[in-house]
């Protein structure tokens, strides 16, 4: 990771300081994601739920490294403008594009196909996003599906479903607040 991606981190961790609408991962889940999209080599990323962009920053810095793009989606365009501006310090504008709106319409029309896609919005939607982008998730794709520990019961119907899917391994990490870690098969 460089050092303009380090500083815009930084930037974006002291803005995001203490705001409970931030909800942004805790920062050694983060530099996990970072570390996993490298080991994966992951080109063409998916992020539901960019709020003011640290995941973002952390996937983007990897799939940078690696060549690739992020698509990463918000609801709210306060938050989207406010990552974006993150993203231009950490010089990554080339590599992720923001969308904004009810991530569900977003991802059943995007086109191509995924390889790494971290699930952090509404935990109730998990399901469904998950299935949205089945069919142009690639063999051996990584599916990480955040607060897995402090939302247990709000994501116990999509933990179940993962692992009865046949499409995928689904495993818990105990990594920040818990990520369920689907694969592709
Ligand atoms: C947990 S936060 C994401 C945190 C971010 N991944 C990070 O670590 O910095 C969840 C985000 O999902 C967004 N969100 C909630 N419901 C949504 C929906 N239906 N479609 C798209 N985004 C949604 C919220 O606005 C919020 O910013």
């Amino acid at each position: 990771m460089n050092d303009q991606v380090k500083q815009a981190i930084a930037a974006c961790a002291a803005f995001i300081n203490g705001r409970s609408d931030a909800m942004a991962l805790p920062p050694e889940a983060a530099e996990f994601v970072y570390t996993l999209v490298r080991a994966t080599g992951a080109k063409r990323g998916v992020e539901i739920g960019t709020s003011f962009g640290y995941s973002g920053l952390h996937i983007g810095a990897a799939i940078a490294e690696n060549g690739g793009t992020l698509t990463t989606i918000d609801v709210l365009p306060s938050k989207t403008e406010a990552a974006q501006k993150y993203f231009a310090v950490a010089g990554l504008t080339e590599t992720i594009r923001c969308e904004t709106g009810p991530a569900i319409e977003i991802l059943n029309r995007l086109e191509g196909s995924f390889d790494f896609v971290l699930n952090d919005a509404d935990k109730v939607n998990c399901i469904p996003y998950v299935e949205a982008l089945m069919p142009k998730l690639t063999r051996g794709a990584v599916v990480l599906t955040d607060n897995s520990i402090t939302h247990a019961k709000e994501l116990a119907g999509f933990v179940a479903w993962a692992r009865a899917c046949p499409e995928l391994q689904s495993v818990h990490l105990p990594i920040g607040n818990g990520f369920e870690m689907s694969v592709r098969k």
